[in-house]
């Protein structure tokens, strides 16, 4: 078939997965144009067809996804506006939920406090201090129904920041969604569940790789069977870039991960397709807008190719790749405040253009304390002005075609290949991560960053340039002290009016399976459902792995 005849066909193909969006996403105008009344195309392709187009760029919804992963984008639903939110007691966070919701917020995401995200109660003398400080405190099932409160679990979709012990609130939100009469397999959110960038970069691990990888890889079997619409885990490289990597080590580091899932998952026995689906990614927007939004198209080519050629998956859903995107948090100021509403505008246009599918934007005062309402309310209408105003929405990928943009895109895959090379060299993921090749990767380019800035070669306003000579301090979010003692009293009284028996039976159940390769998630279900804490539970498999002393 010669060159043209192909381009035609599949842009005949596109035409027909535009028919078939239509059906459940029909597009938000009927024409779509300009403040002159020029009408804005769906798409914008270049005058001739081209094979290099076809292969390398593709069209919207089809491989390998350069230009997003479905066939019309933001002209059918905008980007989920999902902000991460959570402090304080269950029933602070449930007010802040509702009011984010109420002003016209399209998620949930779900801050959890340390304690909870290492496994421990309020009340275990580790949690000591910081009890509901950057999180909400969740201990037992108690809690979770607090948290999500006149919250219908079958209408939102709720996204959850939790690693090491996400079996366990996984199964809360199971059993919250039975509470309100919500099976299941109605359920739809995201568990974030990647333990191997706790170990490079954010810390919130407590086992060993192998049963963390185990645990991973048991959530995925479970919500294969039991949570068809749950994304079963969000492959991070917003903490690989926090913690100092450059837009390429962020994407690289972060597929070598995901490859690392899919090598655990198919060795658990489970089949590509089965599981792959449900894959997602999280990823920073970081400075430099362009960079970052061919960073994006660069990755989602990335990832289509290698399910596509290197796994063999035949479905197509298993070659997308589907991400959420948070605005740098590293690249917020103390210093005036303010200035970090242009830093995040910025940055969340770049995940726009780059095709995000779910956005957090930072709020002006997250370099100081949790954001005020009123700062996590600028935040949302950040999103929301770009959406309704700003016109970018309104055609596919309008940076494709652009000269710099595309250079950008195949350069970045080229060094993220290069970086792929070498850790396959190295065995892998996981044992890159033993030798700590990647964190030396990243303190390496961390160093050199800070080298700039202090030398003022790197710029940052406000910080090194541009200053004022008295900073004025604005309101910020306190967390009320009294909140540890009342937390810890509620889980006491949790502990006296359950039935012990239960518990005791289902902690055993749950000690049992994690000795054998047997999915320790039904037991960890059982257990939640009696009122069985996160530190209990979580006690049950430090005894039978152990923890993990870091490399
Ligand atoms: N055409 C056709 N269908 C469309 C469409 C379009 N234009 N837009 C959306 N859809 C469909 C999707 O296919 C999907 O349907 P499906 O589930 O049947 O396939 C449905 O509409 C919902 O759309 P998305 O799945 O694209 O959007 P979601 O928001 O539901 O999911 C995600 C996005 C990236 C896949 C998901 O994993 C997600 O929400 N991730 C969020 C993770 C997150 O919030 N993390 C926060 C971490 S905070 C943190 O760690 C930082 C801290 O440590 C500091």
């Amino acid at each position: 078939m010669n060159q043209s005849n192909n381009y035609q066909r599949i842009k005949d193909n596109w035409k027909h997965d535009v028919k078939k969006t239509e059906q459940r996403f029909p597009e938000r105008k009927q024409t779509f144009t300009t403040s002159s009344e020029l009408e804005i195309n769906r798409l914008y392709t270049p005058k001739e067809s081209s094979e290099t187009y076809t292969e390398e760029l593709g069209f919207p919804g089809q491989f390998p996804y350069t230009r997003g992963i479905q066939p019309t984008m933001y002209r059918s639903r905008y980007w989920t506006m999902r902000q991460y939110a959570g402090f304080g007691s269950a029933e602070e966070t449930n007010e802040r939920f509702r009011y984010l919701l109420a002003q016209g917020q399209t998620g949930l995401s779900v801050a959890f406090d340390l304690p909870t995200q290492i496994g421990y109660d309020s009340d275990d003398p580790m949690a000591e201090g910081e009890v509901g400080k950057v999180g909400v405190a969740i201990d037992t099932l108690l809690d979770m129904e607090r948290l999500f409160d006149q919250i219908p679990l079958d209408k939102v979709s709720t996204s959850m920041t939790i690693n090491a012990p996400a079996s366990i609130l996984l199964a809360m939100y199971i059993a919250v969604g039975e509470k309100q009469g919500v099976s299941p397999e109605k359920l739809t959110g995201t568990i974030q569940n990647d333990i191997l960038k706790e170990y490079i970069a954010r810390g919130t691990y407590i086992y060993p790789p192998k049963p963390s990888m185990r645990l991973i890889t048991d959530i995925f079997g479970y919500c294969h069977e039991q949570l068809p619409k749950f994304n079963t885990i969000s492959i991070s490289g917003y903490h690989i870039r926090e913690a100092g990597s450059t837009a390429v080590q962020e994407v690289a580091f972060t597929i070598a991960n995901g490859m690392a899932y899919v090598d655990a998952a198919i060795e658990s026995g489970l089949e590509v397709d089965q599981f792959a689906p449900r894959l997602a990614f999280f990823f920073n927007a970081h400075n430099q807008f362009f960079e970052e939004a061919a960073k994006f198209r660069a990755a989602r080519r990335i990832w289509a190719k290698i399910m596509k050629d290197h796994y063999k998956a035949e479905n197509p859903k298993s070659w997308k790749l589907r991400f959420h995107t948070q605005t740098g948090g590293s690249t917020l100021t103390a210093q005036q405040p303010d200035n970090n509403i242009v830093r995040v505008t910025v940055q969340a246009l770049s995940a726009v253009m780059g095709g995000t599918q779910s956005l957090h934007t930072n709020s002006r005062d997250e370099a100081l304390a949790l954001p005020t309402e009123d700062s996590a309310r600028i935040a949302l209408r950040t999103q929301q002005i770009i959406a309704q105003e700003s016109g970018v929405a309104d055609t596919i990928d309008p940076l494709g075609g652009s000269y710099y943009v595309e250079a950008l895109t195949d350069e970045i895959e080229e060094e993220v290949n290069k970086y792929l090379e070498r850790i396959k060299e190295l065995g892998g993921a996981v044992q890159a991560v033993e030798e700590g090749f990647m964190q030396r990767e990243i303190h390496q380019t961390a160093y050199e960053a800070q080298k700039r800035i202090e030398s003022n070669e790197d710029i940052v306003v406000g910080l090194n340039d541009y200053k004022l000579e008295e900073e004025v301090n604005p309101d910020l979010l306190r967390v009320d002290e009294a909140l540890e003692t009342d937390q810890i009293e509620k889980t006491e009284q949790v502990r006296n009016s359950r039935n012990q028996t239960e518990v005791d039976e289902c902690l055993k159940g749950l000690k049992q399976a994690a000795k054998t390769n047997e999915n320790v998630m039904p037991h960890i279900v059982a257990a939640v459902r009696v009122y069985a804490t996160v530190g209990e539970i979580a006690n049950v498999l430090r005894d039978e792995f152990g923890e993990y002393t870091g490399v």
